[in-house]
């Protein structure tokens, strides 16, 4: 077992800083650690040079797969198969009901209301876009409005831009505080005749804000405006209820939840759902076929074109059944624990400046170190091991909001140590003694 995941001690570390009691965990990390092969690895390793063991802090931009989302993924292209929906034979049967049990046990993982709620896309990027290029170019108008907030990914602003350069729709934005935390008050200010649609984060890949979704969804339904949720960042975190938020859609992606790339969701309300043209044409979505005219399925197949990410949603429903094993209250409690122990250290290193400070934020930590560029110290804390993810994360709006052009950002998953987030700290010290 490599140094970074076996320390626990409570003594001073070299740099003299004090580590504080642990607290006890949720679940036992190392066990679960086991479950995950590459994290077993070493990084850096060379001819006549020892690796270092890795301290992976960047699931934010995506997450590790356990063995058993792997095995998953193996089984089905070894032994069970073939395209969905299309086939009479054995294995098309076998693979279409593996594959149709996974929208089921999505729908299960968000609580919504029924399996034709959920349409499979190829991420979360896809099911924004989905929604603007489907509702969005039916629905708006020129001089019609969506509200965004500051907090936003690219992902939920761009799409968005491009239907204002088609359409001439509005664009708000919902500004935050100091903290990262969003501004209510300016939210429910501007909502007026002309908003359509709220899309707002439930969760911020930068500073962690976990956003009051049922509050933001309330208001917005008060003046009959819909709201779109982009959960990336918190279905992997913590439970997420749709129904409870009263969300119309509700997207997330499979890879920062351990589960394979190319593959996402988007949750849509049904009376939405049932009202949105198709996104893209091809097999599968349609009824009849033919050059006087086609008809379209149901949704979700209406949405779904060509053959969909069969492998990938194999991957994705046992990397759900990981999850929830552990327990997602149990995950949000570890990962908390790790958030609090490395925030607590970092906040007395001198010089650093750590980036949303939201009460009840998710284990994602922003900052910056006085003097230093994140770039180099994302570069340095890698050759001890350390992965943090440095730049604009894919936020540029947000970054300019605190007036800073990059960050370094570590971002905590299940499989984390309290050691880790020591590790984190201590090279961010060791950063800060090479430039002295
Ligand atoms: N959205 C991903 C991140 O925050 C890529 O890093």
């Amino acid at each position: 077992m490599p140094d970074a995941h076996r320390n626990r001690g409570h003594s001073p570390n070299a740099q003299g800083q004090h580590r504080p009691a642990l607290p006890p965990e949720p679940y036992d990390v190392e066990r679960v650690r086991a479950d995950f092969p590459i994290l077993q690895r070493l990084v850096h390793e060379r001819p006549g040079r020892l690796g270092k063991p890795l301290v992976y802090l960047d699931n934010a931009a995506s997450a590790q797969k356990p063995r058993a989302v792997i095995d998953a993924m193996v089984r089905c292209m070894e032994l069970e198969y073939a395209n969905v929906h299309r086939g009479i034979h054995y294995l098309s049967q076998q693979t279409t009901d593996a594959y149709e049990a996974v929208r089921g046990k999505i729908a299960c993982f968000l609580n919504a209301p029924s399996r034709d709620n959920i349409v499979i896309t190829r991420n979360a990027t896809e099911a924004i876009n989905l929604v603007a290029a489907s509702w969005g170019r039916t629905f708006l108008e020129r001089g019609d409005e969506v509200v965004l907030s500051v907090l936003e990914h690219h992902a939920n602003i761009v799409p968005w831009q491009l239907l204002q350069a088609e359409k001439g729709i509005v664009i708000k934005v919902v500004p935050c505080d100091e903290r990262g935390v969003l501004d209510l008050d300016a939210y429910a200010d501007l909502l007026g005749p002309r908003t359509k649609l709220v899309a707002i984060t439930h969760g911020s890949n930068v500073v962690g804000t976990v956003t009051p979704a049922a509050e933001i969804a309330r208001i917005a339904h008060r003046h009959g405006i819909l709201v779109l949720f982009d959960g990336s960042q918190t279905a992997v975190h913590m439970p997420v209820d749709v129904q409870a938020i009263d969300a119309d859609f509700y997207v997330f992606t499979g890879h920062k939840l351990y589960g394979p790339t190319g593959i996402g969701v988007l949750y849509g309300r049904r009376s939405v759902l049932h009202r949105m043209p198709p996104y893209q044409g091809g097999g599968d979505m349609i009824a009849a076929v033919s050059f006087a005219g086609t008809t379209y399925r149901d949704p979700p197949y209406r949405f779904e074109a060509g053959t969909p990410p069969i492998i990938e949603g194999i991957g994705l429903g046992a990397a759900i059944d990981y999850v929830e094993a552990l327990g997602r209250d149990a995950i949000a409690l570890h990962e908390h624990s790790l958030l609090e122990r490395a925030t607590t250290r970092l906040e007395r290193v001198d010089g650093v400046r750590i980036v949303g400070t939201a009460p009840g934020k998710a284990a994602i930590l922003s900052f910056v170190l006085d003097g230093v560029h994140p770039h180099d110290l994302g570069m340095l804390a890698d050759q001890m091991g350390v992965a943090v993810r440095v730049g604009r994360h894919c936020a540029e709006p947000l970054l300019a909001r605190f007036g800073l052009e990059a960050t370094a950002r570590a971002s905590f998953g299940l499989y984390n140590t309290i050691a880790e987030a020591d590790a984190l700290v201590d090279a961010v010290m060791a950063v800060k003694e090479f430039f002295r």
